[in-house]
This record gives structure tokens, sequence and C-alpha cells, in this order.
């Protein structure tokens, strides 16, 4: 079987492939965010070690577009290519998927009555590539990948106690994944942030930490708010938080957590960073 090994949740900003492009990692506006993942990459190599991805994002435009926005999506394909989608960051190389694992996934959620879409062509965008530049700065991608996206882009969103329940079902399918692999999933988005309308430039540290928080030791506390209140609180573009709970969701009761950064902001986003490892369940020693 395979072996879920952690979880990785992280912003998603495109300035991130600018600032990467043209070397601008060591500058004091990007310093504190990049050296962010210098552990992250050390706990990769080290000790997660995985062998396939399942990298839960949303789509910002360039797969999925306003006239056909499905609210959850598979990718099954034997490769990824990603794709100008206007921000000027140079293109990164293909990812190759991992099928089995894909129709594992879509067969498991599907029987779990999550109606899915499944992409058997699918490009991916800066939401999916970025992270992934973040934690392979090479892009000699030593994993095989497997999307998920989540719509937060056109409204109606599905609601956080939704994908907390989408992030349960990934777990399970990946614990009953006949194959001997190391699987490590990767939320991207968040934390606040608003890029349009009156509040354009919103950042709502106190919620985007006491989210944080939650994670490690409250799992569905953000289960509580509608996708309003979540919009409320985190802002528009926010609620892309919703990738940080289900992938927090994959991971079962009880995590540990391995590091965490905050800084604010990259670009309008407050970026966020935290790596979660499961915690096999307790066999109780002295059982009630
Ligand atoms: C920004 C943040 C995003 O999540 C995104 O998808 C695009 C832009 C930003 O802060 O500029
Ligand atoms: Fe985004």
């Amino acid at each position: 079987m395979a072996t879920l090994v952690g979880g990785i949740t992280t912003s998603h900003v495109p300035a991130i492939g600018r600032a990467i492009a043209q070397g601008l990692q060591d500058e004091p506006y990007w310093k504190p965010f990049f050296d962010g993942f210098v552990p992250v990459r050390r706990w990769l190599h080290d000790t997660a070690r995985p062998d396939v991805v399942v990298v839960i994002y949303n789509d910002h435009g360039l797969n999925f577009f306003l006239d056909k926005m499905p609210t959850f999506a598979v990718g099954a394909a034997p490769e990824y290519l990603n794709a100008d989608e206007g921000w000027g960051i140079p293109q990164v190389p293909a990812f190759r998927g991992e099928q089995d694992l894909s129709w594992h996934l879509i067969e498991s959620l599907v029987a779990d009555e999550f109606d899915l879409t499944t992409c058997q062509e699918m490009v991916v965008d800066h939401a999916f590539t970025l992270p992934m530049a973040l934690l392979w700065p090479d892009q000699a991608w030593p994993v095989r990948v497997v999307p998920v996206c989540i719509n937060t882009v056109q409204l109606p969103l599905p609601s956080a106690r939704r994908c907390h329940a989408l992030g349960e079902a990934i777990g399970r399918a990946v614990r009953a994944w006949r194959a001997d692999q190391r699987v490590l999933v990767l939320g991207t988005g968040g934390l606040s942030h608003q890029l349009d309308g009156p509040r354009a430039g919103f950042i709502n540290k106190a919620f985007d930490l006491r989210f944080m928080d939650s994670l490690v030791t409250e799992p569905r506390w953000a289960t509580q708010y509608s996708t309003h209140e979540l919009v409320e609180h985190a802002g528009t573009q926010g609620v892309e938080l919703l990738m940080w709970l289900a992938t927090r969701a994959a991971l079962g009761e009880q995590v540990r957590e391995v590091h965490r950064n905050y800084h604010i902001p990259i670009s309008n986003t407050a970026s966020g960073l935290m790596v979660l490892e499961p915690v096999a369940a307790q066999t109780a020693l002295h059982p009630a």
C-alpha cells in the first residue's frame, strides 16, 4: 500500500515566478519568503522522499474558463504542460502524470459520491507550477503528479465542509492505493488576499494565524464558516485557503507540525507555508 508521507500548504503568487526568473531570492523583499522553503526542501529530501505529489489547487482561467467551471476536477493525463497565462513568467518543464493513482483516486472519490470532472488533457497554471518550483528549484521534477482542482474562482464555491470531506476522501484513497509509493499532498492558495473591488489589498493576519493554528489542533475549525463568511474574513481570493483545509483533512485526525512560515505581503497576498506530518493513530495502552 502507498504511504501518505505528509502535507505541504503554501501560497501561490505569480510574482514569485518573476522573482525566480530574475534571481531575486536574496533581495530584502523576497528573502523572508524564499528562506521559508529551505527547511521544507530539507524535509522533502531527508524525511518525506515522495515519489508522487497530489497537488490540490485552483485553476485561474488557464485550463478552465468561466464558461465551463467544474467544482472539483482530477487530472488523469500522462503529462501536464504549463502555458502562458499572461503574467509574463517563464514556463516550466512538463510534469509527468501518475495515471494509476489518478484513476484510483477518481474511482474512489466517485464511489464516495464526489461528482468529479476527469481531465485526460490538462494544462497547469502558476498555482501548480510555482509551488513545485519552490520545492524543486532545479525544475527537474523527481516526482510524478496528480492535479486536483477545487473551484474558488467563480461562485458558487464548494463549502469548507465539503472541501474538508473531499480531503478526507483523498487521504483514504491514497492510503488504499496498491502501490509501494510515497505520496505527498501539496495544497496551494491563500492566505488572506483580495485582488479586486473596494477591499483590494485586504489582508487579515489574525484570521490567517488562527487558521494555521487550527490545522494543527482543530482541523474542522474552518468548516464552521460559509463561503461568504470566508470571503469576509480572508478576502475574495483568500478563499483559496480551502486547498489548505482539504490537504490537512487528507492527513487524518492527528498531525505533527514540522515547519511554518508567514510573511506579509508578497504582492497582494499574506503568504503562508506549513509542513504537516500525519501521526499514526495510537493504540490506547489503558482502554477505558
Ligand atoms: C496574486 C495572488 C494569487 O493567489 C493569484 O492567483 C494571483 C495574484 C497576487 O497577490 O498578486
Ligand atoms: Fe490564486
